[in-house]
């Protein structure tokens, strides 16, 4: 069936029938031989992962590296763990600011404030979501002393921009790759752009393992700071520690203890990692064929639209993000949003709010005590006093697919997710009227 063939059937949030919408099929798929090589680590008894002398660590943070372009990969047990590492790296604590995107998921931001370190927030793109270079500049103070840039859905930001800027004044650049394995900008994978980046392999990320991450870096000084303080040491046991590892500085050495935060890398998850990097180009490719067939099918539906990106840029379509037209539409996004539903879509809005308006972020919240609290005593400016009116459009005028398990040669799932847009798209007076009834 062709989007434009659908026929007028009544929409299932008022009642009728859902969409014919293929369920995703099952992500991650961890090949025969990942799940023999799991095995394998278990057999030994030892999946602890103490030290990169553990083949099966090396292995994979080689790889990772070489597949990054960057002369280092730390292995890490989340992606909030290395952009943590990134900032313990590049030594940003105690007030130092970077500037950052206010539309990310929360772990980016947790990092920063997790090393005492102070997020100062830009202004995205309202189409993308993406860091606004043009917005940075305002936001640098004699304090900053880093940009951190997150590759939204798996679009590259604009990271020559970026780079620029940071050169001008001295500062580091952080990225977040955490959706967006194997994105290009220019051409060039994101994550060696930055003099730290890091990376999220949780279970449902491009390049899945189960729980796990890793920070690239063409430092040596950034993957050596950020390994004396993020892998357990065993005192003067060098065979459970990093120290042990071939070019360890002896200037580090004093300070090697267990004084850490421990986000090792487990073997088991290594094993997968090493595996699942194999596929993650050919899952990435066939997920930006479907893309562009969604992108064609969409083409006649005038509430919503795909952004464009710049030539030599590739998004790796970790979801695929929408800017809804509402005076088209002649209903709220979360009224539209609720119809694409209940035809069987997997859409929601992924970022509500601006990140400087969360509650947590908000002086006297009476939420849980944290270690930011002393940081938003003092600062001048309250954070749900800014404005920022990008990330505002971003987040009150787009919604998200779910797009990571689309990467299988399935464009006729694109036509049938398709066609529940072109459905709801021809029947908006009867959602309109059922809006004006039921409220947003
Ligand atoms: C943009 C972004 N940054 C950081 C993270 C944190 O990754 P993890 O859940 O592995 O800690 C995620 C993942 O959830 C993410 O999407």
């Amino acid at each position: 069936m062709t989007a434009s063939s659908s026929t007028r059937q009544q929409l299932a949030l008022l009642g009728g029938e859902p969409c014919d919408i293929p369920a995703s099929p099952q992500y991650p798929v961890f090949t025969e031989l990942a799940r023999k090589r799991v095995d394998e680590v278990l057999a030994t008894g030892n999946s602890c992962g103490f030290s990169k002398i553990h083949p099966l660590i090396a292995e994979a943070e080689n790889a990772v590296a070489a597949w990054q372009g960057t002369d280092y990969c730390l292995g890490t047990s989340s992606g909030h763990a290395a952009l943590h590492a990134c900032l313990i790296g590049l030594e940003i604590t105690g007030g130092d600011e970077i500037v950052c995107t206010p539309y990310t998921w929360g772990a980016s931001i947790a990092s920063i404030l997790h090393n005492n370190a102070v997020p100062v927030f830009a202004d995205v793109d309202p189409e993308t979501g993406l860091l606004d270079p043009a917005s940075i500049e305002a936001c640098i103070t004699p304090r900053t002393r880093a940009i951190q840039a997150v590759h939204i859905y798996g679009q590259p930001a604009n990271m020559t921009a970026i780079r620029a800027i940071a050169d001008k004044h001295g500062l580091a650049v952080i990225e977040d790759g955490s959706q967006a394995h194997g994105a290009r900008h220019a051409g060039r994978r994101v994550g060696s752009f930055g003099d730290a980046a890091g990376f999220s392999c949780n279970g449902v990320k491009l390049l899945a393992t189960t729980e796990s991450g890793y920070m690239v870096t063409n430092h040596d000084s950034v993957y050596r700071k950020a390994q004396l303080c993020t892998q357990h040491m065993g005192g003067n046991r060098r065979d459970i520690g990093r120290a042990g590892e071939e070019g360890f500085p002896s200037d580090l050495e004093p300070f090697l203890d267990s004084l850490v935060s421990t986000y090792r890398l487990t073997p088991l998850n290594a094993v997968l990692m090493t595996e699942q990097l194999k596929k993650v180009d050919e899952e990435n490719a066939g997920r930006q064929a479907n893309a562009q067939t969604l992108r064609e099918e969409l083409a006649g539906v005038k509430s919503v639209r795909m952004p464009d990106y710049p030539d030599g840029d590739e998004a790796v379509f970790y979801v695929v993000t929408l800017t809804f037209n509402p005076d088209h539409a002649g209903v709220s996004r979360d009224t539209y949003v609720a119809a694409l539903v209940a035809e069987g879509l997997s859409a929601s809005v992924y970022v509500r709010e601006p990140i400087y308006r969360w509650k947590r972020l908000q002086r006297n919240s009476g939420a849980p005590r944290t270690m930011w609290d002393a940081m938003l005593a003092e600062r001048e400016e309250a954070y749900g006093d800014i404005e920022r009116p990008g990330v505002e459009f971003k987040s009150a005028y787009t919604f998200q697919l779910d797009f990571q398990t689309r990467y299988i040669e399935d464009p006729d799932a694109m036509k049938k997710i398709a066609a529940a847009f072109h459905k709801v798209e021809e029947q908006l007076p009867e959602l309109q009227a059922y809006e004006r009834a039921n409220g947003r």
